[in-house]
């Protein structure tokens, strides 16, 4: 972050795109191949317990179900390693075993433990692209528009109960604090299809619109905020004019 600057890059941005010009500003992290994006590796427990590490791909698991079923419902953290799963709960029909018990998805079995414990993450191109084929393009992360697919793809919404999300569509505009700088969208509505209220508020989020402190691209850029999800599974900040809709016009 050396090169952060705000009188040159408004300066300069007064002359070119400005996304163009502050893309390289900000140290965006590499992204992985689009069949790879989403996809994490988890290890705990695993190789300490001389068990290959689990792969688990995003793409594959948000195609049917919200974010809000396994980040919400079933318990999982938004970061890789946080969750205490253990064999015995998969088991049991906890976490994983929630769907892998032989009815929703593949069994837990002899026959099976290394579907999980597929030790590292592999190229999935060939049945990536046949998903992908028929939905939505987006410039980065998956190179999918998961809004726009979601109409096709209908991920189930709630596991447990017929739940239904919460009508709650106000779009804030956060204003920016550098000038020059048009401001991030943040639409309710798109996000509490697939996230529960508690996913964001209060720990991620406070309620109150300009409240949350610290709230910059150099945090997002850390994980925090817009970047709990934005970084890793969710379209990634690359894609600045999704969240500041005026970037693309030249001033
Ligand atoms: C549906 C996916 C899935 C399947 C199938 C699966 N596991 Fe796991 N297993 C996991 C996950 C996730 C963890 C947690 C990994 C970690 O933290 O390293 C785990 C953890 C473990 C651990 C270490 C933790 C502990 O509680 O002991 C062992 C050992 C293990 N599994 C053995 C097996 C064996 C043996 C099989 C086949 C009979 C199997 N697993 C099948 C997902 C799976
Ligand atoms: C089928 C279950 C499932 C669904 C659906 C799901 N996730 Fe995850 N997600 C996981 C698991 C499992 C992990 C790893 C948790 C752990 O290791 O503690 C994870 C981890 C993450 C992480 C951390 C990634 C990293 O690089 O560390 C983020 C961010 C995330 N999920 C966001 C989302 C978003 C956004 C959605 C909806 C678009 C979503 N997840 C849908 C199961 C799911
Ligand atoms: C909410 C239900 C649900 C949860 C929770 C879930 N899965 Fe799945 N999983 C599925 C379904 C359904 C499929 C089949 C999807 C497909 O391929 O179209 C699947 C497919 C997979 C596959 C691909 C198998 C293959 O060889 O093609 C792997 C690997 C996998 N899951 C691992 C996991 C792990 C590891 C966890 C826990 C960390 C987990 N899943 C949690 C429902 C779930
Ligand atoms: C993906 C994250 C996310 C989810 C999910 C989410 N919110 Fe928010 N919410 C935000 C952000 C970001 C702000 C603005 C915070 C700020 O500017 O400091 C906000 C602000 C608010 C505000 C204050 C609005 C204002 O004008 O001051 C209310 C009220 C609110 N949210 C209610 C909800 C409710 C109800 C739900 C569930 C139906 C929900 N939120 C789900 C991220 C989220
Ligand atoms: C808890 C996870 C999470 C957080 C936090 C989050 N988002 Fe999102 N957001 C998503 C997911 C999932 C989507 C669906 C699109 C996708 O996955 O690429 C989405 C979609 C969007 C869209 C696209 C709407 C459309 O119609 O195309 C915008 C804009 C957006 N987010 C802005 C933000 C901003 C700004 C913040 C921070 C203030 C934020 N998001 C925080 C998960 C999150
Ligand atoms: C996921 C949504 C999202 C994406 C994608 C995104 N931003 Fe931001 N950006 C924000 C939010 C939220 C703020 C804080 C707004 C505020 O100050 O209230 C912000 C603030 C800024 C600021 C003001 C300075 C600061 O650090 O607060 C600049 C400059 C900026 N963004 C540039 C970019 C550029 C360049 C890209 C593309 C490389 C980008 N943004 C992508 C959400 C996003």
């Amino acid at each position: 972050m050396a090169s952060f600057r705000p009188s040159v890059v408004a300066a300069a941005a007064a002359s070119l795109a400005i996304s163009t010009v502050l893309a390289g500003v900000f140290d965006l992290p590499k992204l992985p191949p689009p069949d790879r994006y989403g996809t994490v590796v988890i290890d705990r427990l695993s190789t300490a317990n001389n068990v290959k590490p689990v792969v688990f791909s995003h793409w594959r698991h948000r195609a049917r179900y919200s974010c809000r079923v396994c980040h919400f419902e079933l318990g999982f953290q938004f970061e890789t390693n946080a969750t205490e799963i253990t064999e015995k709960d998969n088991r049991h029909g906890l976490f994983c075993g929630a769907c892998h018990n032989g009815k929703e998805a593949f069994a837990h079995e002899e026959r099976t433990c290394e579907r999980c414990h597929a030790g590292k993450v592999r190229s999935e191109k060939k049945a990536f692209h046949e998903f992908r084929r028929r939905l939505p393009d987006a410039p980065f992360g998956n190179e999918i528009d998961w809004m726009a697919a979601q109409e096709d793809l209908e991920p189930r919404y709630a596991f447990f109960k017929d739940e239904k999300p919460l009508d709650y569509t106000t779009e804030l505009q956060l204003e920016a604090e550098w000038f020059n700088i048009p401001p991030a969208v943040f639409p309710h509505g798109a996000h509490v299809q697939l996230l529960d209220c508690a996913n964001c508020h209060p720990d991620v989020f406070n309620i109150k619109k300009k409240t949350t402190e610290h709230f910059e691209m150099r945090f997002i850029l850390e994980g925090r905020f817009c970047g709990a999800c934005h970084l890793t599974v969710a379209f990634p900040l690359n894609d600045c004019m999704r969240c500041h809709p005026a970037m693309h016009r030249n001033p």
